[in-house]
């Protein structure tokens, strides 16, 4: 029975993502004590209203919400569109501002795009902003992932695979 818990989000709604890939990879690393639930619901998350964001948001929110508040720790894994952060995720966080669902949660940002660089560094001023806890052993960039992974999804880049490894230790030290 785990007595942790991680809640793990992909920015990307593609079928056969590298970033669900990447999450898939750290679900397997996980020791029996921690549950690990990779979100599946992000494209379920209405347009940010804040005329509805109060105690009784909709319910895909409320459940978001919840699965945030419930979890020890979190994991933010995503690609970069038009050099920003995929706009379902960014509208997903904005969702969790007034509620400060993510106040102090020990959080792992991982961006593994062709490049990658400007939504990471965006991401880690939105999260600063939401008051996470950004683990700075558990933040990475993966730029090029498409030559790092197979057609079957699996990880094929030893020092890609070294550094997820580092990253998920550093948040489960955490936990
Ligand atoms: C509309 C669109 C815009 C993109 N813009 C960028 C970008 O600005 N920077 C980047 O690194 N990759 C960009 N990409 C490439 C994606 O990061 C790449 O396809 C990535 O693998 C997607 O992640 P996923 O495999 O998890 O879906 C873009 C892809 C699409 C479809």
């Amino acid at each position: 029975m785990p007595n942790k818990t991680i809640f793990a989000i992909s920015g990307s709604l593609r079928a056969g993502s590298f970033n669900h890939n990447i999450l898939r990879f750290l679900q397997k690393l996980a020791p029996g004590e921690i549950g690990f639930t990779i979100y599946d619901n992000l494209a379920q998350i209405p347009p940010f209203d804040p005329g509805l964001d109060h105690e009784s948001p909709p319910e895909s929110v409320a459940e978001l919400r919840s699965f945030i508040k419930h979890a020890d720790g979190i994991i933010i894994c995503t690609p970069e569109y038009a050099y920003g952060v995929p706009g379902q995720l960014k509208n997903a966080l904005d969702w969790t501002v007034s509620s400060g669902s993510l106040v102090d949660k020990p959080l792992a940002l991982i961006t593994a795009s062709t490049g990658g660089e400007s939504a990471h560094a965006a991401l880690l001023l939105i999260l600063g902003a939401l008051s996470a806890n950004v683990l700075q052993e558990a933040t990475l960039l993966i730029p090029f992932i498409r030559s790092k992974m197979d057609l079957q999804g699996n990880l094929t880049d030893d020092s890609t695979i070294e550094s997820l490894k580092a990253a998920f230790d550093a948040l489960c030290a955490e936990l």
